[in-house]
Formats: C-alpha cells, sequence, structure tokens
C-alpha cells in the first residue's frame, strides 16, 4: 500500500540522516497548495534527539529522493512532499491487473457477527434497520480482508413476549388445538399470519402492562412454553415459521445475508446445564427466588447492576439465552471474535453477558473477544427517535418502501437515458433508494445519532449515495460514449493537471480506507473514501474534455483514469452493501 511505502522511504530518510530507526508517519497534506503529504515527526522527536525540529525536518528533507518532488519544510518543522507523477502514474495504472485495488489480505481470524436481531412477531423497524446495514456493511468488510466470517441473525424469539403472545391467542382463540391436553396432532388451521401477530403483539403488551393478572399469565406461559408444553411449543414454532418468512423478505430486499438463522431459543436445550455449571462454580447465585450474576466490579465508573439469568417465576431471561449463546458458538466454531452490533442503549446487558462470559469461563485469556459495537439512535426533525406522524415506531418495510418512493420522484431530477422501459426505471429507484439510506446511514460514525432526512439522503448532489451512484453512472456512460467512438482505452501518462494528481492520489487510498473501516468498526472511513473519489473524479471530468482531447494517448490515458474510477467506486460500494444501477 502507498502509505507504508511512505512510511518506509521516511524511516530510511531519518536514518540516513543520522536519527536511527524512526517510526515515521506520513498523512495527507493538510495545506495541498505546499504538496501531497506531510510528515510531522521532527516535532515528536526533537526532544529525544535534542534539536530543533526544523533542523532535524531539514536533515531528512534533504535525504527524501525519487519519487519524491516538492520536497520542502515549513513551520516549526513539518517536511512537506509530494509523488512524482511518472509514479503516481505507474501505480495508479497498476491497480487495473489488481482486483482488490490495492487493499491488502490480512491474517485472517475466525470472526463471528450477531447482527439484525429482529424479534418474532414484532415487524422489524428502525432500529434494525440500522443493525442490519452496519452488521452487513462490516461483513463484506472483513470478508474482502480474508477473514473467515460467519454471520448469525440471532432472532428474538424466546422471552416473555412469546408468553405473552401465547397467553393473547388463548384468551381470543381458547379451542385451538394448541391449548388442548398433548397439544395437535397434525398442522392447524389457526388463520395465523404476520399481520396478525403485529395486531396482537401490541395488545397483548398493553394487556400485561395494565393489569397484574395478564401479566401473570403471560409469565405462566413463557415458563410453560420454556419447559416444554407441547401444544404451546407447536403455536411457538408456528409463530416463529411465519415471522422469519416476513424477517427474510424484509432482509431480501435489503440484500442483507446471514450464514446462519439461530436464535435465542436455539440454546434453550443448554439453558439449564449452563446455569448449573454457572452455580458450581461459584459464579450465580439465588437472590430473592432469581438467579443473579454479580458482575459489578470496585472500579466501575458506573454501577454495573447484576445481571439476571432466571426471574423469581421460572422463566429464563434475554441475558441467559446470550450467555447460553457465547457458549454454544465457542463449543460449536470456536470464534477468536465474536461482535455484536446491538443499538448502544444495550450496552450494560453487554457488559452483564461479557462479564458472566468470563467468569464463567467461557472467554479463555480473552477469547473469544467479544466486543459490542453499539450504534446511536435515527432521530426525527425533532431529535428525538424517529418515528411515523401517527406517533409509531416505522415499520422497516414501511420505511424502505418510503425511500424507494422518493427515488422514484426524485429520478425526474437527472435525465435518465431515452431508452429506459417503466420496468429498468422501478429497478433504478430501488437502487437508488437502498443506496441513500444505507450510505446516509454508514456515512455518520455508527455510535453517532443522525437525523432521518428523507430529501437530503435522496439528494443527487452532496454526500450521498445516489451521488455516488450517479458518478458510477457518469463514468460509465464516458466509457461508452468512447467506445462507441471507437477511442481505446490505453496506458495511463503522468497526471498534468492537479485533477488528474488527485484523481491518481485517491485511487491508490482504497486499502487504507478498507482497513480503517474494519480496525475502527467503522464503515464511515470507507463511505469518506468513496466520496473524495467521486469529488475527484467529477472535478477532474469538470475540467477536462476527455472525449474532445486531441492527443490520442492522452484521450487513452483518461479513459483508463475513468474506468479505475467506476471500478473502485463498484468495488467499495459493494463493501458497503450498496450496489448502483447500470445506467440511468
Ligand atoms: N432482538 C434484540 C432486539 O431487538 C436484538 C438482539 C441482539 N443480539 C444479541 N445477541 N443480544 O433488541
Amino acid at each position: 500500500m502507498i502509505w507504508d511505502f511512505l512510511n518506509e522511504k521516511l524511516a530510511e530518510a531519518f536514518a540516513e540522516a543520522g536519527y536511527g530507526e524512526v517510526p515515521a508517519v506520513a498523512e495527507r497534506s493538510r495545506r495541498p497548495e505546499v504538496g501531497q503529504f506531510q510528515c510531522n515527526t521532527a516535532m515528536s522527536l526533537a526532544k529525544a534527539a535534542r534539536q530543533a525540529p526544523v533542523a532535524i525536518a531539514n536533515a531528512v528533507a534533504a535525504k527524501l529522493e525519487l519519487p519524491f518532488n516538492r520536497v520542502s519544510v515549513a513551520g516549526p518543522g513539518f517536511i512537506n512532499f509530494s509523488l512524482s507523477d511518472e509514479y503516481l502514474a505507474r501505480e495508479a495504472g497498476a491497480l487495473l491487473d489488481d482486483p482488490r485495488h490495492g487493499a491488502p489480505r490480512v491474517q485472517p481470524i475466525k470472526l463471528m457477527m450477531d447482527f439484525g436481531g429482529p424479534n418474532v412477531a414484532k415487524r422489524m423497524h428502525v432500529g434494525h434497520l440500522r443493525s442490519s446495514i452496519i452488521g452487513d456493511s462490516l461483513q463484506r468488510c472483513a470478508r474482502f480482508l480474508g477473514h473467515d466470517v460467519t454471520s448469525d441473525v440471532h432472532l428474538g424469539d424466546w422471552g416473555l413476549p412469546m408468553g405473552m403472545l401465547v397467553a393473547e391467542i388463548r384468551r381470543r382463540w381458547p379451542e385451538l388445538p394448541y391449548f388442548a391436553p398433548g397439544g395437535p396432532t397434525g398442522p392447524v388451521d389457526d388463520g395465523i399470519t404476520v399481520d396478525l401477530l403485529n395486531k396482537l403483539y401490541p395488545e397483548a403488551a398493553s394487556r400485561a402492562k395494565a393489569g397484574p393478572a395478564a401479566l401473570e399469565e403471560a409469565k405462566q406461559a413463557t415458563t410453560a412454553l420454556q419447559t416444554g408444553d407441547p401444544g404451546l411449543r407447536a403455536l411457538w414454532r408456528r409463530m416463529v415459521d411465519v415471522s422469519v418468512e416476513s424477517v427474510r423478505a424484509d432482509l431480501e430486499m435489503m440484500g442483507v445475508t446471514f450464514d446462519l438463522w439461530e436464535g435465542e431459543s436455539d440454546v434453550r436445550d443448554r439453558l439449564d446445564g449452563m446455569l448449573e455449571r454457572l452455580t458450581e462454580r461459584g459464579v450465580a447465585e439465588r437472590s430473592e427466588g432469581a438467579l443473579v450474576v454479580q458482575v459489578g466490579r470496585e472500579d466501575d465508573s458506573e454501577p454495573v447492576p447484576p445481571l439476571l439469568l432466571v426471574k423469581g417465576d421460572g422463566s429464563v431471561t434475554y441475558g441467559a439465552t446470550d450467555v447460553a449463546t457465547i457458549e454454544h458458538r465457542v463449543e460449536d466454531r470456536d470464534p477468536d471474535a465474536i461482535w455484536y452490533i446491538v443499538d448502544q442503549r444495550q450496552r450494560l446487558h453487554f457488559v452483564q453477558v461479557f462479564r458472566t462470559a468470563e467468569a464463567g469461563g467461557m472467554v479463555k485469556d480473552g477469547r473469544p473477544a467479544l466486543e459490542h459495537l453499539g450504534f446511536g439512535t435515527v432521530n426525527g426533525p425533532d431529535g428525538k427517535p424517529f418515528k411515523t406522524r401517527s406517533g409509531e415506531v416505522m415499520s422497516l418495510r414501511d420505511l424502505l418502501e418510503l425511500t424507494i418512493a422518493e427515488a422514484r420522484s426524485r429520478l425526474g431530477e437527472i435525465a435518465l437515458a431515452a431508452d429506459i422501459t417503466e420496468e429498468e426505471r422501478e429497478k433504478i429507484a430501488r437502487r437508488i433508494g437502498l443506496a441513500a439510506i444505507k450510505f446516509a446511514d454508514l456515512r455518520n460514525h455508527r455510535q453517532s445519532d443522525y437525523v432521518f432526512d428523507l430529501a437530503q439522503f435522496s439528494s443527487f448532489e452532496g454526500k450521498t449515495g445516489p451521488y455516488l451512484c450517479y458518478s458510477i453512472v457518469r463514468s460509465r456512460s464516458i466509457q461508452a460514449r468512447a467506445a462507441a467512438a471507437g477511442f481505446e482505452a490505453g496506458e495511463l501518462v503522468p497526471p498534468s493537471s492537479d485533477e488528474e494528481r488527485d484523481v491518481c492520489l485517491r485511487l491508490l487510498d482504497l486499502g487504507r480506507a478498507v482497513l480503517a473501516t474494519y480496525e475502527r468498526r467503522a464503515p464511515n472511513a470507507l463511505c469518506e473514501h468513496a466520496f473524495e473519489l467521486a469529488q475527484s473524479f467529477n472535478a477532474f471530468y469538470h475540467t477536462h474534455h476527455i472525449l474532445s482531447e486531441a492527443d490520442a494517448a492522452r484521450r487513452a490515458s483518461m479513459l483508463t483514469l475513468t474506468r479505475l474510477v467506476s471500478d473502485q467506486l463498484v468495488l467499495a460500494l459493494g463493501i458497503l452493501g450498496i450496489e448502483a444501477p447500470e445506467r440511468m
């Protein structure tokens, strides 16, 4: 990677100037007019070397040779430098033969990723949207770097909500065979659909909230279900099946895939054993009829309450299923790390669960490394969590449809190719809509909140998904027009303008952006890179008339540069889980 090369060359210059082994670091220049890069290492070295930083910078600058030019020293000791045009052309040209565009492969680890996290009988909502979008781009990024990734949707299918629904259905349709002793003997014509469950869920929840009797009933149903009542299990299976079908459709629409479709309930048979093991180890203890783990530590800056594993009524908790799932994953797949891409508001839950897993011996010597990658909230214009006009949480499906509708109407703003059919137009609207919503989410650091502003997300201008898609399409259309005119792309010649140099430089940055995304677990680094590349290309396109360039070698070179840009944007957006339309 170019950055490794720069750092090496700098270190060589420091050594040659007599400063020994110095970990020198190149950065993108903050003053592009004096050079493409800068190095501030002289400043940090001054004290140890007992020399003025300017003197160090001058001594080192004198040792910097080609491929650098415009080497200068400024201010208290900044070394400024640029890459030669020949070098830039050669390095950028080399990307043509490299489908990874310079991105390294890393030492692979076995990584499990837990994201999506939809719940049975509840429509996926905007929180699941973030988990799915961020998780999917992180899984794509880790795979691209060479890691061995297994993603798991971790369905919410085993807690009190299940008991609440069971109780609600029993109250309404007590004659269903699920409630007869021994349960049904075959398939039941019960009329259960995901829409029905979605309607029943809030009613069941408010009933349980309103009165102790209903809550008691729900708790009893939860315990009966968890301890294996065959009729309730059959009903539960039905609820899970219809829900999974709808969740799959939502995720498919978003282009998000999982290797495993496991859920909380998949550890049901190991829960008892795990609770016993934790109790024997002295990790879990009885407290007022419940089973808990004291996970607080003296040096906690805020109190961490005990993790509740089993409630007084005998039902197991979300926390217990999470701990058992760690045990299950360790036994099953022995991962090096497990990442949880879950709302930041569950931070404390994961602190409790991870500490329990450590104390329970499921984590040994820090392996698997357990990481909660929290994310912020999507807010409405009022700064509060995003809701529909009527004040409800918007379902993911409605949100996607809304975005696609917006994209559909915005397509009028650009001159679409004349021969685009109605059908193709619809396909374009879908891709643009998804690009809008995914990019708008990923461009923020995952921990930041952001405001849901569909008009801004969908704009063809600015730091948006549609802008990036449009940049790809524009670059492809230049290539198509060139081909139609019989112009061929050819070898990159040294760039002759700042705009062209900038495109070459940006092209060399993909590897660094992908690594930053992985290391910080934050796709915004890659979003930033894709945007910068598109910006530099658009500036280049506006200052250079590629198709009317008279010098055939320059024209051929510019066509290659154009092709590299569209290839790299497709690659970068692909890692973000975004697909641009073929044309517009
Ligand atoms: N179903 C949960 C929710 O909707 C998210 C699950 C996250 N993953 C986990 N292992 N706890 O909040």
